[in-house]
């Protein structure tokens, strides 16, 4: 066996023909596909002398590199791997699986997970749901969760039980909980003297959670323990819909609401969080969309005076393809649910209730970062 630098299983793909073009060695697969390897890239990945083999991970400090004029000889064995001898260094032997998952451009973050999907309200009245009754001990329902959450940036389970603590255990199974000015876990129930609207029972319009923050975080995940109240139904807007949308639809508001600049910051007694971003950051160079949308934490403008009004006119415009039925589904909560969604994504938004009965949510945000690292090792 021929370790590699990660612990993806790579099915064993041999090299059919090899050569070399300066400090590059060309690898060729019988399906055409084609690597150009860096001499140095690869002897910084050698399993024989580079790769820690517990950690998988390299141990040559970019000064142990040899010159690439040290390289002597380039060959494939009669197993289809490369081989590589350099002077004064052992022989290095590399799994063909691996080099071909570089010729396929398939070590990259979005590998291994699925592709964000846009919907429309007519494609999707509520979550996709899965049945969590054995979420905690049935990886494979955590996966087809995490993964239709990716997908369509929302995704429930239904039917766990209906007690404090469940959200914790569940998160856990995923990753760190990323705490907040809110705590680690926060309770979303009417209180005396709220330091936040979400504490009392009126409306909610579409929003997306601390925009404050310079990453904000990227899943939340409410849960909920009890609901008698009558109305306080939740409702989601795909942001990646809505972008398309407005994008085809309303050019002028989309120039404004990604290029044009606001400072967010929240008030809180005893916290001063602040970021300055357009409503809509488009996704770019491997940082996923993050929309910006909170109007009780959006502090100024932060753009020239004369571009205030279009800037205005726009996030009008925002607001009402956000809260246009067309766009959004809504949905009430049943005790048990727990609902996980894409802060950064998806805007989310609470009808007004009633505060005769009772309304107990738990809620809590993940990094994605550690939603796709669990998502890729489940996967693999
Ligand atoms: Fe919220």
């Amino acid at each position: 066996m021929i370790i590699t630098p990660d612990f993806i299983p790579h099915p064993w793909r041999p090299i059919c023909s090899v050569s070399r073009t300066g400090d590059f060695i060309v690898l060729s697969w019988e399906d055409g596909k084609k690597l150009e390897a860096y001499s140095l890239w690869l002897a910084e990945n050698s399993p024989q002398d580079a790769i820690e083999p517990s950690s998988r991970e390299s141990m040559l400090e970019p000064l142990d590199l040899p010159e690439p004029a040290d390289l002597q000889q380039v060959d494939i064995d009669e197993e289809g791997a490369l081989l590589l001898v350099w002077q004064g260094r052992p022989r290095q032997r590399f799994h063909p699986g691996w080099l071909y998952a570089m010729a396929c451009n398939e070590i990259q973050p979005e590998c291994g997970l699925p592709v964000p999907r846009p919907w429309i309200a007519a494609e999707r009245q509520e979550p996709v749901t899965t049945n969590g009754e054995r979420v905690l001990e049935t990886p494979a329902v955590l996966q087809q969760w995490l993964s239709d959450m990716v997908e369509h940036g929302v995704a429930r389970l239904r039917g766990l039980p209906a007690t404090e603590g469940i959200l914790e255990q569940v998160v856990g199974k995923i990753g760190p909980i990323r705490s907040t000015n809110f705590g680690g876990i926060f309770t979303v129930k009417t209180v005396p003297n709220p330091d936040s609207t979400a504490y009392t029972g009126i409306n909610l319009g579409q929003h997306t959670d601390l925009p404050t923050r310079e990453v904000p975080p990227g899943f939340q995940f409410l849960f909920c323990v009890a609901n008698t109240v009558t109305g306080g139904s939740s409702r989601m807007t795909d942001g990646l819909a809505l972008v398309a949308a407005l994008k085809k639809e309303q050019p002028e508001a989309f120039e404004a609401l990604t290029e044009l600049n606001w400072v967010f910051m929240n008030r809180a007694q005893g916290a001063q969080h602040m970021w300055v971003g357009p409503i809509i950051e488009l996704a770019q160079g491997g940082r996923p969309l993050t929309i910006r949308a909170f109007y009780p934490v959006r502090s100024c403008p932060n753009m020239p005076t004369e571009d205030q009004p279009r800037a205005y006119a726009a996030m009008k415009i925002f607001s009402r393809y956000a809260h246009d039925a067309n766009y959004q589904m809504s949905y009430p909560f049943q005790p048990g649910d727990l609902v996980g969604f894409d802060n950064r994504r998806i805007l989310h938004g609470r009808d007004a209730f009633d505060s005769n009965g009772e309304r107990h949510l738990e809620g809590c945000y993940l990094d994605h970062d550690d939603i796709f690292s669990t998502l890729r090792v489940l996967n693999r």
